[in-house]
């Protein structure tokens, strides 16, 4: 997993989308985890909620009265370092998007701003939520990797196959994500996904209630519960992703491994 041209390892931050064509399969739950965890593996991490149309980051984390997000980026009204707010309980930095009814699609030039703005900052990782649907070069340009989540039904891992061709193509480095596996009979079994994937595949979640409950709560499931099947299967992913894109390691780190048991401390960032 590389770097598009240009980066270099060490070189911040390390942009990941989280991406695919269909609705629901569980980008933002996917988007949020991933972040809270590799914040709590000791990363500075920014979040951004991409999806315009239905912005749900700041629900996840109790962050849903954001009047500022995105879009003031976008039109000029506001700066980065303003909008970026802090999720008290990790020290993740989180771009929300105001929950209205007034949707707002992002033109290929915004989407250029939006992605150089996130270049020029001085996190270890960004976390890039979206929206299903188009996207422009801008987007392909500017990430260094991509989640295309899926759920084990076959519309949903059509799509996710050909949205891994599209990424391929372009050179962006991608990986497919099961979510919400159930291993039911009906279900596309794990065994023919690995038959017929020939893409990388990143993490397999579990269907779990602990992912309602979280939502509910608005405490990430990696937060509520680390020794749940979920959220071990995403400390895991983001234990991977960092190792493979070879992002140092943490200077502030607040997880050591204890005999085999998790554990995490203060964070000081
Ligand atoms: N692994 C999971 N186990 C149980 N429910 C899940 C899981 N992943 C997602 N969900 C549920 O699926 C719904 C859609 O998830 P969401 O993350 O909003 O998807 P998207 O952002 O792709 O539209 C949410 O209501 C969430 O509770
Ligand atoms: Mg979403």
């Amino acid at each position: 997993m590389a770097r598009n041209s240009g980066a270099g390892i060490g070189q911040k931050p390390y942009i990941i989308r989280i991406s695919a064509q269909k609705g629901g399969t569980g980008k933002t739950t996917i988007a949020v985890n991933l972040s809270v965890a590799l914040r709590l593996l000791g990363y500075s991490v920014l979040l951004v909620d991409a999806d315009s149309s239905n912005p749900s980051v700041g629900l996840h984390l109790g962050l849903e009265n954001s009047t500022e997000g995105l879009i003031s980026l976008l039109k000029g009204k506001s700066r980065l370092e303003y909008i970026a707010m802090t999720h008290g309980p990790t020290g993740l930095a989180v771009v929300c998007n105001p929950i209205s009814t007034r949707a707002f699609g992002m033109s290929e030039h915004e989407e250029e701003v939006a992605y150089n703005t996130i270049k020029k900052s001085n996190y270890d990782i960004v976390v890039v939520d979206t929206q299903p649907g188009y996207f422009p070069e801008a987007v392909t340009s500017n990430i260094d990797y991509t989640l295309i989540v899926a759920n084990p039904d076959m519309p949903s891992y059509m799509s996710a196959l050909r949205l891994g061709e599209y990424f391929s193509r372009r050179k962006v480095p991608n990986a497919l994500v099961m979510n919400r596996v159930k291993n039911k009979r009906y279900e596309i079994s794990i065994r023919e996904i690995r038959e017929t994937c020939e893409g990388d595949i990143a993490a397999i979640l579990p269907e779990d209630e602990i992912v309602p409950v979280s939502i509910a709560s608005k405490i990430p499931a990696c937060l509520l519960n680390q020794n749940n099947r979920f959220s071990k299967e995403m400390f895991d992913l983001a234990g991977k992703l960092v190792e493979k894109a070879g992002i140092p390691v943490a200077g502030d780190a607040v997880y050591v491994s204890k005999k085999g048991k998790r554990r995490f401390g203060i964070i000081s960032k």
